[in-house]
């Protein structure tokens, strides 16, 4: 179920995937585009209505890229931005609503306003069998690991190791879903992000 417009947009799409008509692509300057980048999508996998992928103009940016490996499930209603590139191993499963953000805006300089200044890119990867609960954001440069749970409505700035169960903004692991990943690797990852948060604040 594509419709013409999409389906000259996709480079690759695998059999029994579906692509409800109302999923939108925003993409500009994609057909001077050689390089290997581009919109690829596995087999088994299913964008449900009103999803939105963004990749901008990949004629000047040249980190845009959005790849689907197989029996990926992303429901309703999210904004994916592959402008700094967006990769989803086998078998992701994103709940409703959301956002998934490989670019931003540098705002180093406080005499300019923000639309003026560069945009930041960082890719954005989901390992297969990850979990990406209902109305999350995940930020540019973010890992989320192999088989990793993401709570509703989560905050996700930092890298989210394999098996982890992170919840909260920012989103912080409350357990791990094997054995082997104590209390120690907890308070290590929440340390980290702690630290980043305070580094940031302080800017
Ligand atoms: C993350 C999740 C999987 C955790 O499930 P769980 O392991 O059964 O967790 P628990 O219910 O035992 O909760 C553990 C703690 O985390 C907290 N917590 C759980 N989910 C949370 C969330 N999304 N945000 C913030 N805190 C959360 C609980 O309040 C509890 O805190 P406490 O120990 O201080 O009481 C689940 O809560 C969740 O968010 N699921 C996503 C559902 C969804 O998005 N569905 C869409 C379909 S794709």
């Amino acid at each position: 179920m594509i419709d013409e417009f999409d389906r000259n947009l996709i480079d690759a799409i695998g059999k029994e995937s579906i692509l409800y008509p109302s999923v939108e692509i925003l993409v500009e300057n994609k057909v001077a585009v050689r390089d290997g980048r581009g919109i690829f999508i596995g087999s088994g996998c299913c964008l449900y209505p009103r999803n939105r992928i963004v990749l901008g103009d990949m004629g000047a940016n040249k980190t845009a890229h959005f790849m689907l490996a197989d029996r990926v499930m992303i429901n309703s209603g999210c904004y994916l931005s592959g402008e700094g590139s967006l990769t989803m191993g086998d078998d992701v499963l994103i709940g409703p609503n959301t956002c998934i953000l490989s670019a931003g805006h540098a705002f180093t300089d406080p005499d300019k306003v923000i639309q003026k200044q560069p945009i930041t890119y960082g890719p954005v990867v989901i390992e297969k069998g990850a979990w990406i609960g209902a109305s999350s954001v995940v930020l540019q440069g973010v890992t989320i690991g192999e088989g990793a749970i993401i709570g509703a409505g989560a905050v996700v700035p930092r890298t989210i190791p394999p098996f982890a169960v992170a919840v909260g903004n920012p989103a912080r692991i409350i357990k791990f879903r094997k054995p082997g990943q104590g209390p120690e690797a907890i308070s290590m990852f929440n340390k980290i992000v702690r630290f980043f948060l305070k580094k940031s604040i302080l800017k």
